[in-house]
């Protein structure tokens, strides 16, 4: 019994750990076609800053304040219209395929 407890409870964890990790990169990839054109195509930056090698979560964090219409840089009126497009699904899938490059 203290066993099949002990396996419940690493089972629960297990399942809370994937659920973290919500970004889906291959879904983020096709999303991220949009934003080729200003980022990259690895994004290493263009008209817009570099996106590889940044934490998904920062990204993710930066899309919402974007999406909510917060000052960011000087050229925030570039980008705020590409975030507003954004659900938050989109944003962790994008940030999960960026970070991974
Ligand atoms: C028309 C060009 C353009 C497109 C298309 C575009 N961006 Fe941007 N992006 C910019 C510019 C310019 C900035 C910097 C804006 C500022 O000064 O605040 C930026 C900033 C960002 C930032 C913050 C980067 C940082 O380090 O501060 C993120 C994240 C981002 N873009 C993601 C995306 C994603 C994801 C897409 C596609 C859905 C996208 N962008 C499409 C031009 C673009």
């Amino acid at each position: 019994m203290k066993n099949t407890l002990i396996a419940l409870a690493a089972a629960g964890l297990v399942s809370f750990g994937a659920a973290a990790q919500a970004g889906d990169a291959t879904a983020g990839q096709s999303a991220y076609a949009t934003c080729v054109g200003c980022h990259g195509a690895a994004a290493e930056g263009g008209v817009g800053p570099k996106l590889a090698g940044q934490a998904a979560a920062d990204i993710v964090a930066k899309l919402h304040k974007y999406k909510a219409g917060e000052q960011m840089g000087p050229m925030t009126s570039m980008m705020a219209p590409m975030a507003a497009g954004l659900s938050d699904a989109d944003m962790e899938n994008i940030a999960a395929y960026v970070s991974s490059l």
